[in-house]
């Protein structure tokens, strides 16, 4: 199989190398702006062109690992046209056009494959498609963002200061180019829309999940939450209640005995709940060059080889139309905050008072109303972090 990868970053080099050892897959176009350091041997098979690849007949499949949304929408969408198969690990473009390259595809007779989009090695989309064959997703929810786990276990392991800690897991390559994207939770956000959306055939949309980071913990939650046996995670959440579908990001303090506080580093761990097989988990790396670059070449010898297991919106799959209704996710929260205000007071069920700081218990609060008031808290520039107490 002749194949093209746009990008040469660090997945674009990953799925370079796996391509070379894989046997049967022959990388005969790169899309690059300029020579890429250490691959100079390859400047002939180089070109900034996309209609080079576009154009081009006998490359069957292309890999797009530029990131982001533009250029990589318009220079998919004009691969697909041409009738391309298409991999990626894009998971900005997948969560935010998914549809938009379905159509394209579907029309062209391209397939599209995106398992190292949340997760990045670990074969966690891949499973979660396989399962949903014969089972029915009830949940699924995870750690999938390495580098807030990175900073989080550095911070309850070690004692680090967060702002030490994100620039650590920059050197290290964890944090995207703007780590806004993890710290807010963006990324998570995103790996939540893709992974709701396959597991559920929903039709989620970023701007419909409420998300909340780790941008405003301190080391001050950390020692609090560590005397109530807690340790923080951020964690993607999806789940069916009912004919209702809730979806949303947040802080989650779990006990020191639930698995996803023994979770270390950058790993990742995502667990799906399905109606006939119960609990299962993925962990593993969740993003890195060899480990992502593995799992993108892995879906290009899948659509190679016809494996197929029937994408979510392919035909035969019964749609559950689950309506999204955040308001029907109800739990208790930690929360710190500098100032007890009537929002505040409403909501709280015990407070203790150190120093100039408030460590509190939430009665049960729908998520819409908890995020609302820690977003606010934000914009007004006021101290407050929260997390939800996992039972
Ligand atoms: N910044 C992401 C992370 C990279 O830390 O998980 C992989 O998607």
């Amino acid at each position: 199989m002749k194949i093209a990868i746009l990008g040469m970053g660090t997945v674009g080099k990953g799925a370079y190398e796996t391509a070379k050892t894989a046997g049967g897959i022959e990388v005969v176009r790169i899309l690059a702006r300029h020579e890429v350091e250490g691959y100079e041997h390859l400047n002939e098979i180089i070109t900034s062109d996309i209609a080079d690849i576009a154009g081009d007949k006998d490359i069957d499949l292309v890999i797009e690992s530029i990131g982001g949304i533009h250029p990589a929408r318009e220079y998919a969408l004009e691969c697909i046209k041409a009738g391309k198969h298409f991999v990626t690990p894009n998971k900005n473009l997948i969560s935010a056009c998914y549809d938009e390259l379905k159509a394209a595809a579907d029309e062209s007779g391209a397939e599209i494959r995106f398992t190292a989009t949340a997760g990045g090695g670990i074969p966690w989309l891949y499973n979660l498609r396989r399962t949903k064959r014969c089972d029915e997703i009830q949940e699924v929810r995870g750690i999938v963002n390495g580098t807030c786990n990175f900073i989080l276990d550095s911070m309850c392991d070690k004692g680090s200061e967060f702002e030490d800690v994100l620039v650590l897991a920059q050197a290290m390559g964890y944090a995207e180019a703007d780590p806004s994207a993890d710290i807010e939770g963006t990324d998570t956000l995103r790996k939540t829309v893709i992974s709701a959306n396959l597991a559920f055939d929903a039709d989620v949309k970023e701007e419909d999940v409420p998300c909340y980071g780790i941008d405003t913990i301190s080391s001050r939650d950390i020692d609090y939450l560590k005397s109530m046996e807690r340790a923080p995670r951020l964690m993607m959440n999806a789940a069916v209640n009912g004919n209702k579908l809730c979806v949303y990001v947040e802080p989650v303090a779990f006990p020191m005995t639930a698995m996803e506080a023994s979770v270390k580093f950058n790993f990742n761990l995502i667990t799906l709940n399905a109606r006939d097989i119960g609990t299962q988990s993925f962990y593993g790396q969740g993003a890195g060059m060899m480990p992502t670059g593995q799992s993108v070449i892995q879906d290009v010898l899948d659509i190679r080889d016809g494996v197929n297991h029937t994408p979510a919106s392919g035909e035969g799959v019964e749609k559950r139309k689950l309506k999204l209704d955040n308001k029907s996710a109800v739990h208790r929260y930690y929360l710190r905050c500098s100032e007890i205000g009537s929002e505040i007071e409403k909501i709280i069920e015990t407070s203790e008072k150190k120093g100039d700081v408030y460590y509190c218990s939430t009665k049960p609060v729908s998520v819409i109303k908890m995020h609302e008031i820690a977003h606010k808290a934000k914009s007004d520039g006021k101290e407050m972090f929260i997390a939800a107490l996992a039972e």
